[in-house]
């Protein structure tokens, strides 16, 4: 295993993708917009992220949630959908309850025995605290650590640094677990350790960077580091 484990001290996990299950909210969407809802969540998807990077770029930060609204309506748009403001407002609600991976609590509770346990995520505080709280995550975490505090999105370098002062470790005792390929790379390009938690059919990206293990879920990772 090219990860020496007995370095490692803490752990931060991306939100979602990785704890949160984003395909919690597909249930609701079918019911709403029926058989678009799969193109409309293909576009809200890649749009929410496109929206994190460009507002990077641009210098022109608005919170995850607002983002994650922006991306919806595109979404609606661009697959010729109409929807009232009560309808966006229930689907975006979805978004403070989404369920955790099934694996995820006990592996949680497996791993803080040992490590400091956080989330970095790109999304604003209110939203983590109430996933965390809707899934009884709280006693299980150390910190809760968003792009909020910097006003950028991952993969800016300096978002994988709050890791540093939210665990208190440097980044050399740290590992960065995340389920989505450009943040692995832009968390391994900083200089921590990372593993990519490869839940779903993907390929690592070409950037030059390589994650130090791969785990397929978090128990997975739970046996790997126990
Ligand atoms: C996050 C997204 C990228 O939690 O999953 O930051």
């Amino acid at each position: 295993m090219a990860l020496k484990t007995d370095e490692i001290k803490g752990i931060a996990f991306d939100a979602y993708g990785t704890l949160f299950n984003i395909a919690s909210i597909d249930f609701l969407l079918e019911q709403v917009f029926d058989d678009r809802a799969r193109q409309i969540a293909a576009y809200w998807r890649r749009k929410q992220l496109e929206y994190t990077w460009l507002r990077t770029l641009m210098g022109q930060y608005k919170d995850f949630y607002d983002i994650t609204r922006d991306a919806l309506y595109y979404a609606l748009e661009a697959t010729n959908t109409s929807a009232t403001e009560a309808q966006v407002a229930e689907v975006m609600q979805q978004y403070y309850h989404l369920d955790v991976y099934p694996e995820v609590k006990t592996a949680l509770a497996q791993l803080r025995e040992k490590y400091r346990l956080a989330i970095l995520s790109n999304a604003n505080p209110s939203l983590l605290e109430k996933a965390v709280a809707h899934n009884g995550l709280e006693e299980l975490l150390d910190a809760i650590i968003s792009a909020d505090q910097i006003h950028q999105y991952k993969p800016v370098p300096g978002i994988y640094r709050l890791a540093e002062e939210g665990l208190g470790f440097p980044a050399k005792n740290l590992l960065f677990a995340s389920s989505n390929t450009w943040d692995v790379a832009g968390a391994t390009a900083f200089g921590l350790h990372t593993v990519w938690i490869h839940r779903k059919r993907s390929v690592m990206e070409r950037l030059d960077v390589k994650p130090a293990i791969t785990a397929s879920n978090l128990s997975e990772l739970a046996e790997m580091l126990l």
